[in-house]
């Protein structure tokens, strides 16, 4: 290899937030094994919002527990920033499918958890916590314990501890499946917000085709069990964006070319 080409791997390996290599994870036990993931490898640059589209029980939590070092996959990497650790726990912020709030823990405490466990001033977290509980609209639950809270209430309190918790690589498992349309999309407002201001890494699984749109910069669109990759698309649509963005012809396009893989891979 030349010294170029060799450098040129270098700038690559290290600029990836995250890169995940030819994945496999077989479920196994007395009944029977189940192949959940079949070769899957992705990327997500540093800055990049990566969004996971694929049909229900394809195995996209089953990965984001690979790559949080929760599961262990049965061959394949899971590196960052060009550094392998795969199966190691604590590399990234994670909201899991269900909000895994502490029940002995009030609202802003479970906020300011990640920041607490890094040494962060617990005074300093709690007052960046208390603005944010304002803006996703649970103020005066600061006290309250999560099971006095709604399920759309308690994902918002989950959203906001992994966006508050320090770590580059921010990944999201359908953080606003419960909430309705409005508060969603405020939802998705602020995610643009803070990623447009702080340009975290973010990987996010959903099922909303224009949630995805909206938000990505690249979809992977994942097939039915045993999950690979179908297809990867970029999204060029200009940031800052904005709701209006729905009406782009790009917009419109690429909605009609994942609504139609979708419904491929569901009748196949
Ligand atoms: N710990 C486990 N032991 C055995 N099987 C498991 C385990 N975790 C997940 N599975 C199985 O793996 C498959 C994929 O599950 P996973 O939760 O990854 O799907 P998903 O793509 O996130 O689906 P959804 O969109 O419904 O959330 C399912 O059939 C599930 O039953
Ligand atoms: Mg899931």
């Amino acid at each position: 290899m030349s010294q170029d080409s060799s450098l040129q791997n270098n700038v690559h390996s290290t600029s990836l937030a995250l890169e995940v290599t030819d994945i496999h994870k077989t479920f196994r036990n007395k009944a029977q094994d189940l192949t959940v993931l079949n070769g899957v490898s992705l990327t997500v640059k540093q800055g990049e919002f990566v969004s996971i589209i694929g049909p229900s029980g394809c195995g996209k939590s089953t990965l984001f527990h690979i790559i949080g070092g929760l599961v262990q996959p049965d061959s394949g990497t899971v590196s960052m920033n060009g550094r392998e650790v795969t199966g190691e726990r604590g590399h990234i912020s994670f909201m899991p499918q269900q909000p895994a709030l502490f029940p002995w823990r009030t609202i802003e405490d479970n906020v300011i958890l990640a920041q607490e466990i890094m040494g962060i001033s617990k005074k300093k977290a709690r007052a960046e916590a208390r603005e944010w509980i304002t803006r996703v609209g649970l103020s005066g639950f600061e006290q309250s314990y999560p099971h006095t809270l709604s399920g759309g209430m308690q994902q918002r309190a989950a959203f906001l501890r992994a966006l508050l918790s320090p770590e580059e690589l921010i990944c999201l498992d359908e953080p606003f499946s419960a909430l309705d349309a409005l508060t969603r999309s405020d939802m998705q407002r602020w995610l643009l917000d803070i990623w447009e201001e702080n340009q975290r890494s973010v990987l996010f699984i959903t099922h909303n085709i224009e949630e995805a749109l909206l938000l990505s910069d690249r979809i992977y669109v994942f097939s039915n069990r045993p999950g690979t990759v179908l297809q990867v698309l970029d999204v060029p649509l200009p940031r800052p964006r904005r709701e209006e963005i729905i009406e782009d012809p790009i917009f419109l396009r690429l909605k009609r070319e994942i609504s139609q893989m979708m419904k491929e891979e569901q009748t196949s």
